[in-house]
């Protein structure tokens, strides 16, 4: 519907790039005609050669019907000028990532189009309140926010500035359906909700690996095999590329004012600097080879040393018992004074928790309960641990068959931490209510691929035990980085599900 309540018919595109011509696609074989329009000579018209080409491609792997491509096809037109866009119920701006390139251009769209006509931007960095500062009427004006490559990424985020209307909102959920996707209305917010929420994923995986904790490597294999993420933060970074997501993150941790939660590490800075964007310069956080397979280290720990087979609790944990009886340890309820001391600690380190203890830190271990345990486990050692019994404890648990990352002390080993502060950060969207919660989840997994939402995620680990994690990794970093969201803290002492709604 235009902002007079019509359906929304002819749709103008301004920007024939990637997005712009991925839009089109979408918009055409979502029934409505496409008027596409760019500055650069010859752009618009490479940009309808290559939609055509999708186009058949789709008919030819059988995923479309020859006369819907043809159909599709005859809706797209090509527009010579920007005054050409004048009969659109909806004009989308997918044009250079520039504040004053797009204010002109809507500005400019202000005269040509009718009053009635929606204009929506798809800019991932800037605000839409910003780009409609430059409009008389801001009712109409909206973000439109899709993913590349369009026609494969189902979101498209729906963004809500300041002036937007109500009509406007839901003339563009609805245009969205249309056109295939699943549309989510977020706030106008730095990095929207996607862009925003992915943030923690890698940038916690960063600042463990930069705290000595464990490798790349080590981190992805944990976030694959025991948390079911399909890639791990540091072949995802490799994969959209260090040059994109270190400005991304600077600007969104800019636009939240310097957010603790938000600050990614020196060493992402290092990687962009250094020229090493990841796949595309065959050098990242991992090599490529010629053929782009990934040269990675293995992730599991290896020895020869004889597996231990007694072991003792460091405290009374009869879950923690029971498990390791199930992998083939004989379990001291007690510290025998030799046995290798084992600990299933929550976001705590080894350290804290043989100090707070009184333990014998040389042989305590720290075993990972939290995420999947059937094919990988995680266990960490405190400073001046025995490395002959925590050898002999990665050997004991080879021998159950697991493979083993085996890692330095870090409060959260490196799933808890990384899943925790996921959780947690898709509780603070809840609280500053950048979408509703169910929301939150779907554009998290429709738009990073996410096994889960993070409020699905902090329902599945516990709200309580996400909200202990937190707490735990602030007390002992005494970084404001981990402090729990209200949203989660709330629920955790009520006990309520994450997406419990205020
Ligand atoms: P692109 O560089 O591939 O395409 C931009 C197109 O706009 C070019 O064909 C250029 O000739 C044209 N253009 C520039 N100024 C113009 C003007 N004043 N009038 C008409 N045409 C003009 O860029 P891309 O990647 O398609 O990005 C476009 C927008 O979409 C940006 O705002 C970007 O932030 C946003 N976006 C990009 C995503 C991506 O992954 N590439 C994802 C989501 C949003």
């Amino acid at each position: 519907m235009t902002a007079q309540g019509q359906d929304i018919e002819i749709v103008g595109i301004v920007g024939a790039g990637a997005m712009g011509r991925g839009i089109a696609q979408v918009a055409a074989t979502g029934g409505m005609q496409v008027l596409l329009y760019d500055a650069a000579a010859g752009a618009a018209g490479r940009a309808r050669d290559a939609i055509n080409a999708q186009l058949d491609q789709l008919v030819g792997k059988g995923r479309m019907a020859a006369a819907d491509a043809e159909a599709a096809k005859g809706r797209l037109k090509l527009a010579d000028s920007l005054e050409a866009l004048a009969p659109a119920d909806l004009v989308v701006e997918a044009i250079v990532e520039n504040l004053a390139v797009k204010q002109e251009v809507f500005r400019q769209l202000e005269a040509i189009v009718r009053s009635d006509c929606l204009l929506a931007s798809n800019t991932s960095s800037l605000r839409i309140a910003s780009i409609a500062s430059a409009c008389q009427e801001r009712g109409r004006i909206a973000g439109l926010h899709f993913f590349n490559p369009v026609p494969l990424m189902k979101l498209v985020e729906v963004i809500r500035a300041p002036g937007t209307s109500e009509a406007t909102i839901a003339a563009l959920t609805r245009v969205g359906e249309r056109m295939g996707r699943v549309p989510v209305v977020v706030q106008d917010s730095p990095g929207f909700l996607v862009n925003f929420g992915g943030r923690v994923y890698t940038q916690e995986a960063l600042r463990i690996v930069s705290e000595g904790v464990a490798s790349p490597a080590q981190v992805d294999a944990v976030m694959r095999d025991a948390w079911s993420f399909r890639m791990g933060p540091f072949e995802l970074m490799d994969l959209t590329g260090i040059d994109v997501n270190f400005p991304v993150s600077q600007i969104i941790h800019e636009g939240y004012f310097y957010d603790r939660r938000l600050a990614t590490t020196p060493l992402h800075q290092l990687l962009k600097e250094s020229g090493q964007f990841g796949r595309k310069t065959r050098r990242g956080f991992f090599e490529y080879d010629a053929s782009g397979k990934a040269i990675v280290e293995s992730p599991d720990a290896a020895t020869d040393a004889p597996a231990v087979s007694r072991i003792a609790l460091a405290e009374q944990d009869d879950a923690l018992g029971e498990l390791l009886r199930g992998f083939g340890f004989e379990v001291s309820a007690f510290d025998d004074g030799e046995s290798p001391l084992l600990c299933a600690p929550l976001g705590e380190d080894c350290s804290s928790f043989a100090a707070r203890l009184g333990l014998d830190h040389r042989r305590l271990i720290g075993f990972d309960i939290a995420g999947k345990l059937d094919k990988r486990v995680t266990i960490m050692r405190p400073p001046g641990a025995r490395q002959d019994l925590f050898d002999g404890v990665i050997a004991g648990l080879q021998k159950a068959g697991r493979a083993v990352t085996a890692i330095c002390d870090s409060p959260g080993f490196i799933g808890q931490r990384i899943a925790a502060m996921v959780a947690n950060l898709g509780c603070e969207m809840a609280q500053i209510r950048i979408a509703r919660p169910h929301d939150i989840d779907k554009a998290m997994t429709l738009g990073l691929n996410y096994p889960f939402g993070p409020l699905a995620l902090a329902d599945a680990m516990g709200v309580e035990t996400v909200h202990t994690i937190m707490t735990q990794l602030q007390t002992i970093t005494g970084d404001d980085r981990y402090r729990p969201s209200l949203w989660l803290r709330r629920r955790a002492l009520l006990g309520l599900s994450a997406l419990t709604e205020d």
